[in-house]
């Protein structure tokens, strides 16, 4: 689960329950930045969840230190998902009414991500026609209600009310994401730069850091689909439940991909692969004896074009560009030209594209167009496997 949470804990005995939390969800792939309530700090401080996350702990709504340079709104913006564990009924009742009295509340009003709350209190507070009735208003407002369990509780009681456990609630924000638009499909991408030798020690490369591909890899194991990611170097952790195939070369991607491009349903290029190799590698360490030295380049095999090419079991093409100036004409030729069914154009540069968090993409079909605007890489990677899938079906 390579998401970004913001985990709100509100005051109930609950929140020790939380701790764990917050290290089962960095287990699964996630980044944690906790937001506490007054009351969730009585329980629980502040330093606990700043150990175990890793980041700085929210706590208030106006105060510029304790915000610690990320302000609600852009809280708000960073989280794909609010859990709000323990939710209490107070924290329910402000929610049901919209209140923004508190960072958390008001996180949750300024925020387009999906906001889960998994309940936690006494069994006789969870039955209380007012919390019943709130519980009925977030539920209609399409907020997440996980839980609450039956049995013992901390005071003594028995019934509804405990907080589901940290693998319940990290199995159920997981499932948020799943689409099933892929379900069943065998989905091929290639991903990051390739690595071109001169000699032993040395290379040519370019800066894409594999993160859109791995990205859509993840967002198309959500879809449902069996995924294989054929990726030159990166630093990137690879998307559980991908199949992961390195490569370092141009020709090793080629083959890679040829291996495997007619079982595929779907192929998605990503990689920023090298056009050009060096004609001979040396095989020693070139010395640096004269002034000038040149390089003969010969052009690497266009692996999107090939398989697009292909007369039997073609997969479904889609083709990234990344351009400079222009982007909007080169795309098409592009398109065009490698006889894609779809292309995603993005304009690099400055902050843009390669190296970044976020990115903006055009996306080009036959017969029409989409813009998906600037947001990060994983939710832009899950509405253009939206866009796959609905073009692949047809
Ligand atoms: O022609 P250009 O390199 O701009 O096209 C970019 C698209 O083609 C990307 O989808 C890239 O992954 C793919 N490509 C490829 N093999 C190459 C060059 C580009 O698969 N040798």
């Amino acid at each position: 689960m390579n998401k970004q949470v913001i985990l709100g804990v509100s005051g109930g005995i609950a929140a020790y329950k939380s701790a764990e939390l917050v290290r089962r969800l960095k287990q699964a792939g996630a980044e944690v930045r906790v937001v506490m309530t007054q009351g969730g700090q009585a329980f629980v401080t502040p330093l606990t969840f700043q150990a175990l996350s890793g980041n700085p702990v929210h706590t208030d709504l106006l105060d510029p230190e304790a915000e610690q340079g990320m302000g609600h709104i852009q809280l708000a913006r960073w989280a794909d998902v609010v859990l709000i564990a323990p939710a209490s009924a107070n924290l329910l009742a402000r929610l049901a009414h919209g209140e923004a009295t508190d960072l958390l509340s008001t996180l949750c009003l300024a925020t387009e991500a999906p906001v889960c709350v998994a309940p936690a209190m006494n069994q006789q507070m969870w039955q209380d026609a007012a919390t019943q009735a709130n519980i009925q208003i977030l539920a209609q407002r399409k907020r997440h209600i996980f839980g609450p369990a039956q049995g013992e509780q901390a005071c003594g009681e028995v019934g509804p009310g405990r907080m589901l456990e940290p693998d319940e609630l990290v199995e159920a924000v997981s499932a948020l994401f799943e689409t099933g638009v892929l379900a069943g499909r065998q989905v091929l991408i290639s991903a990051g730069p390739t690595r071109e030798a001169i000699d032993p020690v040395r290379y040519l490369s370019n800066h894409s850091s594999g993160k859109m591909g791995y990205a859509i890899a993840q967002a198309a194991i959500e879809a449902g689909a069996r995924v294989t990611l054929v990726s030159g170097p990166t630093d990137l952790p690879t998307p559980s439940m991908v199949e992961r195939v390195d490569v370092v070369s141009a020709e090793d991607m080629y083959n890679a991909v040829m291996q495997r491009s007619t079982q595929a349903d779907i192929f998605i290029a990503t990689a920023a692969v090298a056009d050009y190799r060096v004609d001979t590698v040396a095989s020693s360490k070139i010395k640096k004896d004269s002034d000038k030295l040149t390089l003969n380049l010969c052009k690497n095999p266009d692996i999107l074009a090939e398989v697009s090419g292909l007369r039997e079991n073609r997969p479904f093409c889609v083709g990234f560009a990344a351009e400079t100036d222009d982007v909007h004409a080169h795309a098409k030729q592009k398109l065009l030209n490698k006889g894609l069914d779809m292309i995603a154009a993005n304009q690099v540069g400055e902050g843009l594209g390669f190296n970044a968090q976020d990115n903006a993409l055009q996306v080009i079909w036959a017969a029409g167009e989409r813009e998906l605007p600037m947001m990060s890489k994983y939710k832009l990677a899950r509405e253009l496997i939206q866009l796959i899938a609905e073009h692949y079906s047809h």
